[in-house]
């Protein structure tokens, strides 16, 4: 008999009230947009504390109408840790602070960053926990949403035996993959990093098990033959793309920030807007250690 694919997993209870703030759920499971906070001020420690819950509760936190400069944003993402320096940066590409990464399309862009399942710069060590992108230009002609995943939820979907050959596997993260494959950059010198992770992580604050692989990033499952890998690789994928319940999408209009958990989420940017232009910039948090079941 085979285990069905369409399994019930109940809608957590997760939080809606807050004491600093309102929400307003995307979807039951992932993704929220809260009211009444303004990111350009320091917040105080209960805003802040009301903050981190709902991040946890949540993973994407939308916020509308920000005024943020740069050193804003960057102090808004120190209040959760060390900035992250990107690995793109260190090879001359992606503008001149290490500690912003400019999100930018044109007409004559090469290619769109992000946009295919991912989560970000896995191929570190240690990759950065939380993501803060902020959106000052949104094409005219509308689009360039991003769609984020659950990948707690991801991992929960798999059949049992599934989940139980998932969890004694590494699989090997590569910048290479995205950042000369799919962007054509010069790497550094000593190359991009690459490192191991195991393929269900398990997330240091809930203790949720998380599906650990990315198509941006993910080279190949180790001990595996390659023929193996790629066709357990491509089913998973296949599972993150294809289960809209999975998912939540976020609009975003002019002066909006969003805000998500790194570690049990995955994103794709949507270039549907070609010859519009979409302009942003995103400040990563690395903290912590390294992923682990
Ligand atoms: C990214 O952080 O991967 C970019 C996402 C986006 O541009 O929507």
């Amino acid at each position: 008999m085979l285990a069905t694919t369409s399994k019930h997993v109940e809608a957590p209870e997760r939080r809606t009230e807050y004491a600093s703030f309102e929400v307003r759920s995307l979807t039951p499971h992932l993704g929220a947009e809260i009211l009444g906070l303004d990111l350009s001020k320091p917040l105080d420690a209960p805003q802040f504390r009301d903050l981190q819950q709902a991040f946890l509760d949540w993973m994407v936190l939308v916020f509308r109408d920000q005024t943020l400069n740069r050193d804003q944003h960057k102090d808004f993402g120190r209040r959760f840790g060390r900035l992250h320096s990107h690995p793109m940066h260190k090879g001359g590409h992606r503008g001149s602070d290490p500690e912003i990464l400019p999100v930018i399309t044109e007409a004559d862009s090469a290619y769109t960053a992000g946009d295919g399942w991912h989560t970000d710069v896995t191929c570190d060590e240690v990759p950065p926990f939380l993501s803060i992108l902020y959106m000052s230009e949104t094409p005219e002609c509308g689009g360039g949403d991003t769609l984020y995943a659950n990948m707690a939820l991801a991992y929960e979907l798999l059949s049992e035996p599934m989940k139980a050959f998932l969890g004694g596997l590494c699989a090997v993260h590569d910048g290479a993959l995205p950042y000369v494959g799919a962007y054509g950059s010069k790497p550094p010198e000593g190359g991009y990093p690459r490192s191991e992770h195991p393929v269900v992580i398990r997330h240091p604050n809930s203790g949720a098990k998380i599906l650990y692989v990315n198509s941006g990033f993910t080279s190949h499952i180790a001990d595996l033959s390659r023929r193996e890998s790629r066709a357990l690789l491509e089913m998973l994928y296949r599972h993150i793309a294809e289960t809209p319940r999975l998912h939540c999408r976020v609009q975003w209009l002019p002066n909006t920030l969003t805000l998500w958990d790194n570690r049990c989420t995955q994103h794709h940017a949507v270039w549907d807007y070609y010859p519009h232009s979409r302009r942003g910039e995103r400040v990563s948090v690395v903290g912590g250690k390294r992923p682990s079941y």
